[in-house]
């Protein structure tokens, strides 16, 4: 699977892509990411990639000529490619967005700055507008790491235990339970804290039926 991000701050990406996991992963081959600078799309001597609005008022506004020719240039040819723009309107991104996503070999991602973004490339270039919550980031990257780590994880080969990923996957839902580890009791503030007797006693189904009760969904 491949991701293409777009982006006027290639620079943001460096230290996130060089030590995370998705490092790994790209390194193993299981996907592939690509940072595109968007002024290598813009025609004139000083990388315009912005303009003022038509109609007036404050701000620039990110033009939609860039965009489209490095829509186009990135576009795979016979590859199933989705288009996202990140804005805070978008539909909220979500486990089972991330799922979706999953059946692309490519994700063309747009990061959106400054006070807009020609209205034209969520119209006509896009397929999908996409947004990680309902606060206003100054830009589309970081909603981009967000969505290449959650659609990367699900990516087979991605993360070591992929049997566990799939036991916690229920169809598009995923269940998120209490998890412990070594040593059984310690103390915090004074006060002994155990692990729940349950996941000592060796009893697999009484595990499952905890796990289910505990477990919260995330959609
Ligand atoms: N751009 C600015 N804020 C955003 C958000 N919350 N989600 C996606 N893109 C954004």
């Amino acid at each position: 699977m491949r991701f293409d991000i777009i982006t006027i701050f290639p620079g943001v990406f460096n230290s996130y892509l060089k030590e995370s996991l998705v490092k790994k992963a790209s390194e193993k081959k299981k996907i592939e990411v690509k940072i595109h600078d968007l002024r290598k799309w813009a025609d004139d001597v000083h990388k315009t990639v912005d303009d003022t609005p038509f109609g007036g008022g404050g701000g620039m506004v990110m033009k939609a000529e860039p965009i489209h020719k490095a829509v186009s240039s990135l576009k795979g040819k016979g590859d199933k490619t989705r288009v996202v723009l990140f804005t805070p309107r978008g539909r909220r991104f979500n486990q089972r967005r991330a799922t979706k996503l999953t059946e692309y070999n490519q994700v063309i991602m747009i990061c959106g700055r400054y006070e807009g973004v020609d209205e034209r490339v969520a119209k006509y270039i896009a397929d999908e507008e996409l947004s990680i919550g309902s606060y206003v980031l100054m830009g589309g990257e970081l909603p981009a790491m967000v969505v290449l780590e959650t659609v990367s994880r699900l990516v087979p080969g991605v993360v070591g235990k992929e049997s566990f990923l799939q036991e916690r996957k229920r169809g598009e839902c995923f269940l998120e339970c209490p998890q412990y580890t070594r040593p059984e009791n310690i103390t915090i503030n004074g006060k002994k804290r155990s692990v729940p007797s349950v996941l000592l006693s060796g009893d697999h189904r009484k595990i499952a039926e905890w796990r289910d009760k505990k477990g919260k969904i995330i959609k």
